[in-house]
């Protein structure tokens, strides 16, 4: 396969996915053509001009000849802006649609593979750890190849396995909200708003980066953090008598029971 870093890329659907992914994306040393579909026009030029692309006049003049061609619509407009492409057998149509499964984009991809990638804000910084799925080895490896430069490609091996990926993806979301509470409360305590911030934003990437880089289970950490008689075990034991871990665990089901399309 050639250097993914010059892949060409199509993107349909130009909004806050296009423009976080692409920014990282060249950052992470990505220098393959960017074909930009016209919608929202003012957000395509503004990305063209920033992130070496260009405008084309329809969707499909955009994702014409293209390696990958990202869909990036929200839901509702999927189906619609996939049908209008013309897609060839040799490109490779990336949804990044949540909740969309492959079955429902196959009929108006024209042939073209299939495949799906999440990357979540943090590819705008190269942190990214996106899910990847595709149904052909080929695809995977475009991808996989892609999505590595604004972080962490992540393949799944099922599509039912892209979807717990989804689930995590807004749990990445719900993790800001925990965090604003936290560095309210310390701010609240005394310190300044930039101290709370960056104090508690710190330890949330020494927390990932402690479990990730030693490979040690986060359960164990925390057991030996809470040692008994520990101000870290006070706190630990209050959240779970007020049963704070349930409803995080109730939220994630919420979202599989409706990625999974059982509600
Ligand atoms: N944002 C995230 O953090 C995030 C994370 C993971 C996955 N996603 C997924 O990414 C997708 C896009 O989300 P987003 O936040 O980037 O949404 P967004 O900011 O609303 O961007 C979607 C863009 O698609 C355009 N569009 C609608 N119909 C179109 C069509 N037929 N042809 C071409 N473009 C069309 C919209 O134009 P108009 O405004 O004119 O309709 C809009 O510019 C969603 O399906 C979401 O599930 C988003």
């Amino acid at each position: 396969m050639s250097d993914p870093r010059d892949l060409s890329l199509a993107v349909i659907g130009v909004g806050h996915l296009a423009d976080y992914t692409l920014t990282g994306l060249r950052r992470g040393g990505w220098r393959g053509a960017l074909r930009l579909g016209p919608r929202g026009a003012a957000k395509a030029a503004e990305l063209a001009a920033r992130c070496d692309g260009t405008v084309f006049a329809t969707n499909a003049a955009a994702a014409e000849g293209a390696d990958l061609v990202l869909l990036a619509t929200r839901p509702p407009q999927a189906v619609e802006a996939a049908q209008s492409l013309d897609l060839a057998e040799d490109q490779v149509l990336v949804s990044v649609v949540a909740g969309l499964p492959l079955a429902g984009l196959a009929p108006h991809a024209g042939g073209a593979a299939l495949a799906r990638a999440m990357p979540v804000t943090a590819a705008e910084v190269g942190a990214s750890p996106s899910m990847v799925y595709a149904e052909s080895p080929e695809a995977m490896a475009k991808i996989a190849g892609l999505f590595g430069l604004c972080g962490r490609a992540v393949p799944a091996a099922r599509e039912a396995d892209f979807e717990v990926g989804t689930a995590l993806a807004c749990v990445y979301g719900w993790f800001f909200a925990l965090y604003a509470h936290l560095a309210d409360e310390a701010q609240a305590a005394g310190l300044s708003p930039e101290t709370a911030r960056r104090m508690t934003l710190g330890m949330a990437e020494g927390a990932a980066r402690v479990a990730a880089e030693t490979g040690r289970k986060p359960d164990e950490i925390t057991a030996q953090i809470a040692s008994p008689g520990s101000f870290t075990r006070l706190g630990l034991e209050h959240l779970e008598d007020r049963g704070a871990f349930a409803p995080w665990e109730e939220a994630f089901g919420l979202l599989m029971e409706k990625l999974r399309g059982n509600t």
